[in-house]
């Protein structure tokens, strides 16, 4: 028997799981690691903490299944995208790494803009518009702000990357993650140089592209070692969170869509073409099939905003919190009495792209307790990802199919929610593990035991269950759904204004 490990590095911890040729999980680990915010709009992490995590979880499952370091094949790695892991000559990483949801960026998305010539011909060379959590603009900032950083700058990696390159010394990424970098032609499925050379920057700053289930190196002697595998132990490309939760969960053609509630909220579709969102409000990117891409929309403080309810205003619930909150929340009345939430803790990306966009609830009265604040919590975040179904709608991508996934998915509560705001079933799969899962079958495919990622999707996932929609509860939502979009429209200016005079 062959095993095959799969990592994700997510912005909270780093969880590993160990699966054998037939797709069963055989173990699981977690580690969790630290956030900083150094500044309101910043979002730091330090790659070290990542390795560290790493090299834990892959020893701990390895341990626990109890199988010999010869039969791990391969080691496929998911993370957090567009993470800037800055190295110099040595090796050695510059400075924490900016993370996907800071959002110090503004001017040089500008910057990125002017120089691509324009919004609409930067689109046609990457696919997607300068957005503040994107790589591209985090290097410029660099540049502009850190000129002695910058100076020592040899190569920048995503987060998953960076952790490739101390298992196999290799510099390399792959088509789904490197897609956020801004900096990849996503229709060519490679480096864009016409952006390259309009930004100034070396195309040697950038790891080699690979697709995603191939296998980009072996482990190095000292990572061997450090793991207790052995050096015949191949590293395959994996995929940015999003794409391997995709793949974790089978979203792997047309016609289903995946949602994610984690620190992030994501909505996912698989498209066998480019499409491109003409407003840039959607990303495209590749797909970690073969030849496909897909359309996201990404929502930067989902699950992230009952995390912050929860540990602010609900410390005294301890350990049971997020029981308690679910066990109330579901108590209370769909729309909340008239309570509305902003999840804009951390600006928004989809389909706002406002950096200066903050939190609120709106319309609080005396009769409000915690019961209808955390519901309001739960339907805001439901609703901004309904914000992106819209726009995926709008462009005729076809959804049959509503998978929903992610810690905040586990609650049956948010099922029922993600049921009735969307007005679709939501189905469950069997593997919970998304973007750890998803790469892992993508190891079992780069190391020879599925023809391909279709064919380990369709061997290992199916359904488990299914959220009908209350109709009764859908019409409440379909009422209030235009009074929270029409919330941001109204605040918008108010927004500006706060970030101004915050500085
Ligand atoms: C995707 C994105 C987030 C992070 C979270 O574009 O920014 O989903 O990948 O891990």
């Amino acid at each position: 028997m062959s095993y095959f490990l799969g990592v994700d590095i997510g912005t909270s911890g780093t969880k590993t799981i160990l699966i054998d040729e037939r797709g069963r999980i055989l173990s699981e680990a977690s580690a969790k690691y630290k956030l900083f915010h150094p500044k309101p709009l910043w979002s730091e992490q330090n790659p070290d903490d990542w390795w560290k995590a790493t090299v834990k979880t892959i020893r701990e499952v390895v341990a626990v299944a109890g199988k010999p370091a010869s039969s791990i094949r391969a080691i496929g790695l998911s993370g957090q995208m567009h993470g800037s892991v800055f190295l110099d000559k040595d090796d050695k990483v510059i400075r924490p790494a900016l993370l996907w949801n800071d959002q110090r960026t503004t001017q040089e998305c500008e910057e990125i803009e002017s120089r691509a010539g324009g919004r609409r011909a930067l689109i046609r060379m990457v696919a997607n518009p300068a957005l503040t959590g994107f790589t591209a603009p985090k290097i410029l900032w660099l540049r502009n702000n850190e000129p002695r950083n910058y100076a020592r700058l040899k190569k920048v990696l995503l987060p998953k990357d960076d952790v490739r390159r101390r298992l196999t010394g290799e510099y390399a990424t792959e088509v789904s993650d490197a897609s956020g970098m801004l900096l990849l032609d996503v229709k060519k499925r490679n480096w864009s140089a016409k952006l390259l050379a309009k930004l100034e920057l070396d195309s040697s700053l950038l790891g080699k592209v690979y697709e995603s289930e191939d296998v980009t190196g072996t482990l190095t002697k000292k990572a061997a070692k450090t793991l207790g595998l052995t050096t015949d132990c191949v590293v395959v490309g994996g995929a940015g969170d999003c794409a391997a939760n995709a793949v974790g969960t089978g979203v792997v053609r047309s016609g289903v869509l995946s949602t994610s509630i984690g620190t992030s909220g994501v909505m996912f579709v698989h498209s066998d073409d480019v499409q491109v969102d003409p407003e840039g409000r959607l990303h495209t990117f590749c797909h970690a099939v073969r030849g496909k891409w897909h359309m996201m929309g990404v929502n930067l403080c989902a699950g992230g905003s009952l995390q912050w309810f929860a540990e602010n205003l609900c410390a005294e619930l301890g350990d049971n919190v997020y029981d308690v909150l679910n066990r109330e929340a579901a108590r209370a009345n769909p729309g909340a009495e008239g309570l509305y939430f902003l999840p804009y803790l951390a600006g928004e990306r989809t389909p706002h792209a406002d950096p200066d966009a903050r939190g609120c609830f709106v319309g609080l009265t005396l009769a409000h307790q915690r019961a209808q604040i955390a519901r309001s919590i739960m339907e805001g975040v439901t609703y901004s990802m309904r914000d992106s179904l819209e726009i995926i709608r709008s462009m005729n991508v076809p959804v049959k199919q509503v998978r929903v996934s992610g810690g905040g998915s586990k609650s049956k509560l948010w099922r029922q929610l993600q049921a009735d705001v969307f007005g679709t079933k939501a189905v469950t799969i069997n593997a919970e593990q998304g973007p750890a899962y998803g790469v892992a079958l993508l190891a079992a495919v780069g190391a020879g035991a599925y023809k391909n990622i279709q064919q380990a999707c369709s061997a290992t996932i199916r359904e488990t269950s299914a959220t009908a929609v209350n109709r009764k509860t859908k019409r409440i939502y379909d009422t209030r759904f235009p009074v929270y979009q029409n919330l941001y429209q109204s605040l918008k200016k108010d927004f500006k204004t706060i970030s101004d005079i915050e500085g």
